[in-house]
């Protein structure tokens, strides 16, 4: 008996200590309580008599016990009155057992094992003191078990069944469970229809009113939330068969007792009723929120939809003048790009910045990121300025894409290299380009030996005449210290002249003491506008120690700042390297030089000039042989050199005059055919003036140029 004590108080304790923790009830792991063995005293052996043994057995709730026999040898009696097992429960009496399995007499439960109708059974195992024959029974031994009920198999109690729906057996208990669209009330048994429980997040799904097609339920006020990702629109598509309550009115169905209230975020809630199906709504929004509510009386057979998501749509992009938007659709949608180009010669303006490319795509938020840029029309800048010249616009305005100029060159002083009418246009990479594939910049050349006025009629120098304005614009008067001379214009930056006027006795004079005066034909007028030497470079042949050699006598000055040509300053021509410097040709040799006045010789303070034939070469030697013999001192004439003058004497270069042109005309183009060079006396009968030959020196005056 004491062992079923210990068992039964470890059970309770076992099972209060389960109950804390859950609500299901043990598994097999209580073997040692939740079965176990029972037998008569001293069994096997022969029970005694006057033996009395009672167990009381208990499981825990929601469980039988299974009572096995191994074996059962009782004395038999008839009702085992004497000797017996009674098996009771809550103290009626179930079983009373005696006598062995091969015995008729007695109660024998035999190999099948008894259940107990409850949770707990008592056992009484009693033998009487007679002892007709010393008999030999064993007793009984008996296995107990606890067995789960199956509560749902049970029959109905007065209270109806166990669950409403569904009763699902478990270990020790039972639970209620409801079909599909109801839900278990607080009462563990009862089912009642369930509405618009949870969020919908799924992309799309079936919603339906409660116990639709069938009228709804009463008083329902229902929510259904759905909610899909961020960037997806829902699309509510609503079953034909829809009825829900509604009053009529002069404005349609009013929803007064029973509706669906349809609510998207931002927006006033819409109540739906009637008999009509409202069909597809697409309501442009991840969420809605939908109320399903009817009153306490009234017929609703309620509604179904079926909802599906889509990408949100973002509005129509537009268009921007003068570019394309890409690509072009009728809808777009969250994470569809566009971009934008402009056409041809525009560029994509953003917030008054130029952008080099754009794009925008389409948010979840169902807005286009960036709005779009502009096209503006694109410009190069100012066409580069021409020096010497300038541009004008032949069409367009502002510089901007396509405009058409020309450039031109400040006639007639310049004109442009290559003779060419030159135009640029506006080109859509912004760079100006020339309709002429070579030429990437125009370049104006001065134009030389082209005077705007002309001498009418010519004199000399010496005795010669006032040269009119702008006659010999190629005209220098130089000076060297104290000393004067002549020079000529021939490029924006070069002077060239004699050599014998920037060296003396071999030594050339330092740069610093030359000044230099164009523009005018009165000393006067020019003393006061000196140019100066950036460098002075005489030919390196010339070499006059003695006075008595001018071979050679030329010399190029480069001007620290270049001139600008215009009627005063202009450059002659230098000679065509087959120029030809006919006997008889009439030049003009003008110069600041030593005048005749009336008898004396004196500076002029004017330009003069006078026109001179050229002389036989032989001729010339001949007159500077003759001078020779007469005990004159006559340098050498050289073939770097020409004459020119008249054999009656008169007209002449003279000092002062030195450096200055003698110049021949070609077409109406003067050129440099010399420079004042030596002479005997000035304008003395039977001599010449000597000039040194500018056609020998082409490649030294453009190399000197070229290298400096
Ligand atoms: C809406 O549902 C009906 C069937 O109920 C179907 O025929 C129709 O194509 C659906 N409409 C859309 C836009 O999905
Ligand atoms: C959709 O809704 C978004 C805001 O959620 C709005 O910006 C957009 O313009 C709407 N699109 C249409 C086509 O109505
Ligand atoms: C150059 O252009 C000017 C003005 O545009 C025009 O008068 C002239 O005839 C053109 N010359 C040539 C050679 O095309
Ligand atoms: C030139 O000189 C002569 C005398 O030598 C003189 O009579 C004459 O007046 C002078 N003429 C002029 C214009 O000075
Ligand atoms: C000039 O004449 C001299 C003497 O007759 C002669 O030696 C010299 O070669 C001549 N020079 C020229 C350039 O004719
Ligand atoms: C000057 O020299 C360059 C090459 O050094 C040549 O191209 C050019 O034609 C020359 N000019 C003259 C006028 O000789």
């Amino acid at each position: 008996m004491s062992v079923f004590r210990t068992a039964r108080t470890s059970f309770i304790l076992w099972f209060l200590l389960y109950v804390l923790v859950c609500e299901c009830l043990p598994l097999s792991d209580s073997d040692t309580v939740m079965h176990g063995e029972l037998h008569s005293p001293q069994y096997p052996e022969p029970y005694p008599p006057n033996a009395l043994e009672q167990w009381d057995l208990t499981v825990p709730e929601g469980f039988q016990i299974r009572l096995t026999f191994t074996h059962l040898d009782i004395e038999a009696s008839d009702g085992c009155y004497y000797d017996s097992l009674t098996v009771l429960h809550n103290g009626k009496l179930l079983w009373k057992f005696c006598g062995n399995e091969n015995s008729g007499d007695g109660n024998h439960p035999g190999h099948q094992p008894i259940l107990s109708p409850g949770n707990s059974l008592t056992l009484i195992f009693q033998s009487d003191d007679s002892n007709p024959e010393r008999h030999q029974n064993v007793g009984f031994f008996a296995h107990f078990q606890a067995i789960d009920v199956d509560e749902c198999s049970a029959p109905e109690t007065g209270n109806g069944p166990l669950c409403s729906q569904i009763c699902l057996n478990t270990l020790g208990s039972y639970l209620c469970a409801c079909h599909h669209g109801y839900e278990l009330r607080s009462d563990k048994s009862t089912c009642v229809l369930t509405c618009g429980d949870g969020i919908f997040d799924e992309p799309e799904g079936h919603l339906s009113s409660p116990g639709y097609p069938n009228l709804s339920p009463y008083s329902l006020s229902c929510q259904y939330v759905i909610s899909v990702k961020n960037g997806f629109t829902v699309s509510l598509n609503f079953s034909d068969i829809f009825h829900i309550e509604s009053v009529d009115s002069e404005n349609g169905p009013h929803c007064l007792h029973h509706w669906l209230q349809v609510t998207l975020p931002n927006k006033e809630p819409v109540k739906l009723c009637g008999k009509k199906s409202p069909g597809l709504i697409d309501t442009n929004s991840s969420s809605v929120t939908l109320e399903y509510h009817t009153d306490n009386e009234g017929m609703s057979k309620g509604w179904s939809l079926d909802y599906s998501t889509g990408r949100m749509k973002c509005p129509m992009p537009g268009s921007v003048t003068r570019g394309r938007v890409t690509p072009s659709m009728t809808e777009y949608f969250y994470r569809d790009h566009i971009y934008v180009r402009c056409d041809q010669g525009y560029k994509l303006m953003m917030n008054t910045q130029e952008i080099k490319t754009f794009s925008t795509v389409c948010q979840s938020n169902g807005q286009w990121h960036l709005p779009l840029p502009e096209c503006h029309i694109i410009d190069c800048g100012d066409p580069e300025p021409l020096l010497n010249g300038g541009v004008t616009f032949l069409s367009g305005s502002q510089n901007q894409y396509l405009s058409l100029v020309q450039y031109h060159c400040n006639e007639p002083f310049y004109s442009l290299e290559g003779d060419q009418n030159v135009t640029f246009t506006c080109e859509a990479d912004r760079q100006w380009r020339s309709n002429d594939l070579a030429v990437t910049k125009p370049t104006c050349l001065p134009v030389c030996g082209q005077p705007t006025q002309e001498i009418r009629d010519f004199l000399r120098i010496f005795g010669g005449k006032d040269a009119p304005q702008n006659t010999i614009p190629w005209q220098v008067l130089l000076t060297v210290g104290s000393g004067r001379g002549g020079g000529i214009i021939i490029a924006d930056k070069w002077i060239m002249t004699a050599a014998h006027v920037l060296a003396h006795k071999g030594q050339q004079v330092s740069k610093d003491l030359v000044k230099m005066y164009v523009g005018g034909t009165e000393v006067g007028a020019m003393i006061n506008s000196p140019l100066y030497a950036e460098s002075v470079h005489v030919h390196p042949g010339y070499d006059s120690v003695d006075d008595l050699s001018y071979n050679n006598d030329i010399a190029l000055i480069k001007l620290g700042n270049p001139l600008t040509f215009r009627a005063a300053v202009m450059p002659v021509c230098l000679p065509a390297k087959d120029s030809s410097y006919t006997t008889g040709k009439i030049g003009l040799v003008s110069g600041f030089g030593l005048v005749n006045d009336n008898g004396s010789r004196i500076l002029t303070n004017r330009m003069k000039y006078v026109q001179l034939p050229l002389v036989d070469r032989k001729k010339c030697n001949d007159s500077f042989n003759l001078l020779k013999e007469r005990k004159h001192k006559v340098p050498h004439l050289t073939n770097n050199m020409f004459c020119a003058g008249t054999p009656e004497g008169g007209k002449d270069a003279c000092q002062g005059d030195s450096g200055s042109p003698f110049t021949l005309t070609e077409n109406k183009q003067f050129w440099v055919a010399g420079i004042v060079s030596w002479g005997v006396d000035c304008g003395l009968a039977g001599a010449y003036g000597v000039y040194t030959k500018v056609v020998e020196y082409l490649d030294w005056i453009n190399r000197t140029m070229q290298e400096n």
